[in-house]
């Protein structure tokens, strides 16, 4: 018994250890120069924390049977996992972190709760680990395109319903405190609910919401697993899932006001009607430019930005696009970057595609800086950017995006488009940018356009 003690006291220790390192890891990761570092050692934290956990654990070759599995095909996805695809890794890993706790709690309700403030914790943590675990594999399906249903389509409607009717029964479900024995039907009945509640969670929200969505089931996911923490009296749990409860929701918050939007109005009431000018119809002509022509525009261009997008990310063009710049600066011009907060598909994902290409920092700037002292710059050079170059989120009251800070390239001497087609963004929305007078298309992929443009320099 007192073995048993003494054990659990080093565990606490370590457990400690564990969640400073987690701390100062995540705080290295706020610079750039330390945040290979802080990765390193929040992933040490856990391996030391997971390491700690099996020292009591009654059998632990089941443990670390679900480890080896689990490692397995982590790896192999993480191996396999294009950049371009992160995002929905991401999404996917917040949904595994949702379902583990989901069925932690499940497991407890199983061994019966002896107090109120047990049933409360459980009944919470399955509603918030079951909302976060088919609410990502939704956001899973929208970030790789593979769902795309309309707000306004009846399944929406019929899932949104369900979302609010397992709001009521988790409140229903905790203050009428049930025993798996009595009620297993009840229990039955908020299980299935709460699961697909989280489909009607995030199934109406879409294009231009969906980073805002993607921070808050990473929030969800950290508090579902600090509550686990409470039912399992583990202090690393409480710790860590704090953590990334927290600094997720400060992230929502962040990207909620890029994007101009209030969390309420992006969860419970989502885009503006659409407008006619939302669709995807062309509006006008637009006017194509060939890559030795752009060159010759560019070569007496005495100041021009860059804005890189999503379409950067697709070509992985970061690397001749730095080359470009370097060319541009030789050749006497003055380079900045225009980076947007959801630019790409994930938080910070442009500058870390810069940062990988040795983009230096200090030439990156934010749409309030760039924005204005646009009507100065000769050219604006849009690298597979689209909906957070898109006028009409200043222009047109009706247009999905209405509202959404951009920025404004449509103000520079001119512009430079370079995409494929005259397919649209994430928000499926036409961006009358293209059709402006000052605009040209660069039309091709976006790593060939600018490898053209490095090699007309070049030569
Ligand atoms: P998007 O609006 O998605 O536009 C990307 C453009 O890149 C497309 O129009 C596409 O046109 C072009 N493209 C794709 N592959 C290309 C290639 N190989 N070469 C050249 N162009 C290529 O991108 P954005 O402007 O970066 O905006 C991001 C959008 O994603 C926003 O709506 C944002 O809300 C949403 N979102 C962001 C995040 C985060 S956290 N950043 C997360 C989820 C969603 P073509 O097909 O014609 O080439």
């Amino acid at each position: 018994m007192e073995f048993m003690t003494e054990i659990s006291s080093i565990q606490n220790i370590i457990y400690i250890i564990s969640s400073i390192l987690f701390i100062t890891g995540i705080k290295m990761l706020g610079k750039e120069d330390t945040a290979v570092k802080g990765n390193f050692l929040s992933a040490l934290a856990m391996f030391i924390a997971v390491s700690v956990t099996l020292i009591d654990v009654i059998n632990p070759m089941v443990l670390l049977s679900g480890i080896a599995v689990g490692a397995v095909i982590g790896s192999a996805i993480a191996l396999r996992v294009k950049m371009t695809s992160i995002p929905e890794m991401v999404a996917l890993f917040n949904g595994f972190g949702g379902a583990a706790t989901f069925l932690i709690a499940w497991s407890e309700f199983n061994s019966i709760p002896d107090s109120l403030f047990q049933h409360i914790l459980i009944m919470i943590t399955i509603y918030i680990g079951g909302v976060t675990f088919t609410g990502s594999l939704i956001a899973y399906g929208k970030l790789s395109e593979k769902i795309s249903i309309a707000k306004t389509s009846i399944i929406t409607k019929v899932f949104t319903t369900l979302f609010y009717a397992s709001l009521v029964f988790l409140i229903f479900a905790i203050i009428q405190p049930v025993t798996p024995s009595v009620e297993f039907n009840f229990f039955t009945i908020l299980l299935a609910l709460t699961l697909l509640g989280g489909i009607g969670f995030v199934l109406p929200i879409g294009g231009g919401d969906m980073p805002v969505v993607i921070s808050l089931l990473n929030s969800f996911s950290g508090i579902a697993a600090a509550f686990a923490g409470l039912l399992l009296l583990n202090n690393v749990l409480i710790v860590a899932g704090s953590l990334v409860g927290a600094s997720g929701l400060i992230l929502t918050i962040i990207m909620a006001k890029a994007m101009n939007r209030s969390i309420n109005n992006i969860l419970f009431v989502g885009y503006a009607s659409s407008s006619s000018s939302t669709s995807s119809e062309e509006q006008g002509e637009v006017s194509p430019i060939s890559v030795s022509d752009a060159y010759l525009i560019l070569e007496s261009a005495s100041s021009v930005l860059i804005i890189p997008g999503y379409g950067m990310a697709v070509a992985q063009a970061q690397h001749v696009v730095r080359e470009l710049g370097e060319l541009l600066e030789e050749n006497g011009t003055e380079v900045k970057y225009g980076i947007h907060p959801v630019a790409g598909r994930m938080p910070g994902h442009m500058n870390v595609l810069l940062a990988e290409a040795n983009v230096p920092y200090d030439v990156l700037a934010e749409p309030d800086d760039v924005n204005p002292t646009m009507d100065v710059v000769d050219v604006a050079v849009v690298i597979g950017a689209n909906d957070v170059v898109n006028p009409s989120a200043t222009e047109e009251p009706g247009s999905p995006i209405y509202g959404m800070p951009i920025i404004e390239v449509h103000n520079a001497k001119t512009v430079f488009v370079l995409k494929r087609s005259m397919s649209s963004g994430f928000a499926g929305v036409q961006n009358p940018l293209f059709f402006k007078q000052n605009t040209r298309m660069l039309f091709g992929d976006a790593k060939e356009s600018i490898g053209g443009l490095v090699s007309e320099f070049k030569e």
